[in-house]
């Protein structure tokens, strides 16, 4: 008899995470006996719990804001993605027994992007933001070989840091407006159902693609007033969606059915 595979994903806060629903949902139509659970860790509780897929205690570990750098110093090996970006968000054991970090917010954001049908090539693209997720799109957006990419956090310094790693960023003053053809929200801005950026969003023009990595609350404040000024919107349910379904990939060694009632589970 095969064990019961162990799944989860860490975090803190953790509460708000989708990742149990969408797996158990492919374990129950693939047939594949396994459990994922969420937890809330603090640092100090990494190591511990990495250390558990040595010990076959658990098969695979999905890694969410304040780890994603934080897991790194206790991986074997990182793919390249995991390596250029310094974020991990998938782990799992290798058959020589070596703990992998591995990247698929990246592959997530980039199918999400061409889901839309929105041509990024030769495109101007403004990221709002520089916390965890930043270096994944920056990797992704240089990928889809947009001509230029700005950045602009309320902490400049961060977004300063962030040039060292993309020496390709233009990083500008929160609040300054450059013509831009798509802007991504990756600030946490917009979680909490009456939080608003501090932008004036009638310098931003019209006919613009607004993209934000939020996927719950369905509609930020950000896409609203995007809409409302007559922009192309698009939320984060894409990109969480398409991660999911690599890291299942990578565990399961098949790719998931990404069907409607997977669209249904993420819209609870
Ligand atoms: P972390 O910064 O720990 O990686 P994150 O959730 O990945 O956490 O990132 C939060 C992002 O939202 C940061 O870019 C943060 O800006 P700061 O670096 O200045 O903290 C941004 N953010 C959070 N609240 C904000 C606000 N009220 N206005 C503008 N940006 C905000």
């Amino acid at each position: 008899m095969n064990k019961e595979k162990k799944y989860v994903v860490i975090g803190n806060p953790i509460e708000h995470s989708l990742s149990p629903q969408l797996h158990s949902h492919w374990f129950k139509k693939n047939n594949i006996k396994a459990t994922y659970e969420k937890k809330r860790l603090e640092d100090n509780n990494l190591e511990n719990l990495i250390l558990e897929l040595k010990k076959n205690i658990i098969d695979g570990i999905n890694v969410t804001v304040p780890f994603k750098k934080k897991v790194i110093k206790y991986l074997d090996k990182l793919s390249p993605e995991a390596n250029d970006t310094q974020s991990v968000n998938t782990i799992y054991l290798d058959i020589n027994g070596n703990i992998i970090g591995h990247n698929t917010d990246i592959v997530g954001f980039v199918s999400a992007i061409n889901d839309t049908g929105f041509s990024l090539a030769n495109k101007k693209v403004l990221i709002l933001g520089a916390g965890g997720v930043v270096p994944s799109i920056v990797y992704g957006l240089n990928s889809l070989k947009v001509s230029e990419i700005t950045i602009m956090n309320r902490t400049k310094q961060k977004s300063e840091e962030l040039k060292k790693m993309f020496q390709n960023l233009k990083v500008i003053e929160w609040g300054d407006i450059p013509n831009f053809d798509l802007i991504i929200n990756a600030t946490s801005v917009g979680i909490n159902k009456n939080d608003k950026l501090n932008l004036n969003f009638e310098k931003m023009g019209t006919n613009k693609f607004f993209y934000d990595v939020i996927y719950n609350p369905a509609k930020t404040d950000f896409l609203i007033k995007a809409k409302e000024l007559g922009n192309q919107t698009e939320n984060g349910k894409k990109m969480f969606l398409y991660q999911a379904a690599a890291a299942f990939e990578i565990w399961h060694g098949f790719k998931p059915e990404l069907s409607d009632e997977i669209f249904d589970i993420l819209d609870k």
